[in-house]
């Protein structure tokens, strides 16, 4: 007669009991446990009883690593774990943050930034309320966002996630950007709180969409192609003063209920499975300590029924030096309301205090109990007992042609149209495909890693052609006519600069270097590499269109600006660079907008729509068309 945890057909609630009545302290405590890939050994998952794994921004099996790869080296800690008394499987999770983004090959979607501009056109035809309404404005164009773009590249990663063996991605961040120098700024959505809770679709593409009937806050996965989502950083992490990394969001509650919070309603109204707590502090209250908003709001208030994990290391940060006095990190956290720990590496010392706070009674079996309820509910939720291996089925789905197209029309729903010829009834886009003679030139022109930005294949991500993909200029070279002469430089030279009048147009792609975190944080977000120098150089010269590859707004006046007949900001385009020929050459319309406010200079900052004094040099959601050929 099985255990009524491992039958299938049981309610899981009912399976969740009857497993948390068997568990040990020890296989409690493990539940809790997150663990690094590299100290994953199969004695620490078996002994420890480990729940789960993660690998860090660019820890891999080995370079370039495929998706059977990492299909192969999860399915070895899942073995270990099976092995263990009550074979409660592990989640191993990742940072697939647009797309299945660590793995060789895999398609690297936008990011969110550049999703956060998408729209789409939908005629509204408006009932003639009143006689004097005149027939024109009955009918009228509304700019939608486009969040079920957003779901479907959910559903797209969640298959190209599930390929390479792993369960659970740590996204999507709901973060609402308070000011561009925040070096997460292209994690995020935009600035208005409404148009970051709508692209939360995301949750609904990953673990797939939950009936109407599902209960709110209590997490859902649909099967085996779909994968556990995480809505974080909760809660705030966007709104840091000046933007600093891991910084202090100084706010009333109802400014947290008012802009930080709303994506999260949104979140647990679409089943989100896991939350991650922030490393930030909210009114000089680090998060991961933080009772009142874990537990009182999150947790009670808002009924929030799957699990909170720490960020990396986030309990260290609760103490100076990091790491000091780490059992009482330990006890503050986990009373707060953490219910699983990204240790990730010095894990024994994790379970032994864990082990002598539960003994001393300062953290009560009740709190362990609940943790440990929520993490066993969601790996039922998630399939885990009945699929705990990996599906090599889905590994055609990798880098596949119709997630490459999707990819694509992200790419060409995000780019915004800034500037388009010197006088409205001249505009320089479309391009003329036919032209004699072009210059394409610039650091971003040729580069996949900066098109990718960071969170790709490494950390921080990388120049280069690093996974397989399309650059801007090789999506240019594709466009073209076949009597076009495409010359290409990195950075012009005399010769080329000296013989300008025989090209019709330049196109110079200039941007950001990829960044992570708190490397990203910057105060003076000018463009990298003498960026502008490069645009003023050959924009004197010759008619230039300038293609901005940046995760955020930068610098822009005088020069990109004035000097140039148009620009476009392409955000983190991501692998599928066709895309930015298709509205630049006038395939598809330009549809993009603004998802945040274009400062005029950095001591403008932070700008946002909400405050009252609002001089933006382009405003939210601004964003012009140019008609397609
Ligand atoms: C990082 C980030 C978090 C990420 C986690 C695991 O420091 O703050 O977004 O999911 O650690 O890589």
């Amino acid at each position: 007669e099985p255990c009524v945890y491992q039958n299938t057909d049981a309610p899981v609630e009912a399976r969740v009991k009857d497993l948390l009545s068997r568990m040990t302290l020890p296989e409690k405590i493990g539940q809790m446990t997150q663990i690094e890939r590299t100290v994953a050994s199969p004695a620490a998952i078996r002994d420890f009883f480990i729940g789960s794994v993660l690998n860090a921004g660019g820890s891999a099996p080995f370079e370039d690593a495929k998706s059977s790869d990492w299909a192969d080296m999860i399915d070895g800690f899942q073995r270990s774990a099976s092995a263990s008394r009550l074979g409660i499987p592990l989640i191993y999770g990742t940072d697939a943050v647009h797309g299945n983004n660590n793995v060789y090959g895999a398609t690297v979607f936008p990011h969110n930034i550049a999703l956060g501009a998408t729209r789409f056109l939908r005629f509204f035809h408006f009932e003639q309320t009143n006689r004097s309404v005149k027939r024109a404005e009955t009918e009228r164009e509304i700019c939608m966002r486009d969040a079920d773009l957003v779901r479907r590249i959910g559903a797209a990663t969640a298959l190209e996630v599930r390929a390479s063996g792993v369960h659970w991605a740590f996204a999507p961040c709901v973060a609402v950007l308070g000011d561009p120098r925040w070096g997460r700024s292209y994690e995020c959505y935009g600035e208005d709180p409404g148009l970051v809770s709508e692209m939360t679709s995301l949750v609904s593409g990953l673990q797939g969409k939950p009936p109407v009937e599902h209960p709110n806050g209590y997490p859902f996965v649909a099967g085996s192609n779909n994968v556990v989502a995480c809505a974080k950083h909760f809660v705030g992490d966007g709104g840091t003063d000046k933007g600093v990394n891991e910084g202090n969001t100084i706010a009333s509650y109802e400014d947290l209920e008012k802009i930080h919070i709303p994506p999260y309603l949104k979140c647990l109204a679409q089943g989100v499975s896991t939350v991650m707590a922030s490393y930030s502090s909210w009114n000089g209250s680090n998060l991961h300590s933080n009772y009142f908003l874990l537990t009182e709001v999150l947790k009670e208030k808002l009924g929030f029924k799957g699990f909170i994990v720490s960020d990396w290391e986030g309990l260290d940060r609760l103490s100076e030096p990091r790491g000091s006095n780490y059992r009482n990190c330990v006890k503050t956290a986990v009373n707060a309301g953490i219910d699983m720990v990204m240790v990730p590496f010095k894990y024994e010392q994790f379970i032994q205090d864990m082990a002598d706070l539960v003994e001393s009674g300062e953290i009560p079996m009740a709190r362990v109990n609940d943790a440990v309820e929520r993490i066993l509910r969601v790996k039922f939720v998630a399939g885990l007992f009945e699929h705990p291996f990996s599906d090599r089925s889905l590994l055609g789905t990798v880098g596949c042609k119709e997630h490459r197209e999707l990819g694509r029309e992200a790419v060409r729903k995000s780019l915004v149209l800034l500037k388009n010829g010197n006088n409205a009834d001249k505009p320089f886009l479309p391009l003329d495909r036919n032209a004699k003679r072009i210059l394409v030139t610039g650091t971003h022109a040729d580069d996949l890693g900066y098109q990718c930005g960071g969170w790709t294949k490494t950390w921080f991500g990388l120049s280069g052609r690093i996974t397989i993909g399309t650059t801007l200029l090789d999506a240019i070279k594709a466009a073209v006519g076949d009597k076009t002469e495409v010359v290409y430089e990195k950075t012009p030279s005399k010769e080329t600069l000296d013989s300008s009048e025989g090209f019709s147009y330049a196109i110079v792609a200039v941007g950001e270097s990829p960044y992570a975190e708190t490397i990203g944080d910057s105060s003076e977000l000018i463009i990298p590499f003498d960026g502008s120098d490069i645009v003023t150089t050959v924009a004197e010269r010759i008619p230039t269109l300038v293609m901005l590859i940046s995760g955020r707004p930068v610098v822009l006046e005088p020069t990109v600006l004035e000097k140039t007949e148009a620009l476009v900001a392409a955000w983190l385009p991501g692998t599928e660079g066709q895309g930015m020929a298709d509205v630049i050459f006038g395939d598809c319309d330009f549809e993009g907008k603004l998802p945040v406010s274009w400062f005029k200079t950095v001591e403008h900052l932070p700008l946002n729509a909400r405050a009252n004094s609002y001089d933006p040099l382009f405003p939210l959601g601004f964003g012009l068309n140019s008609k397609p050929v």
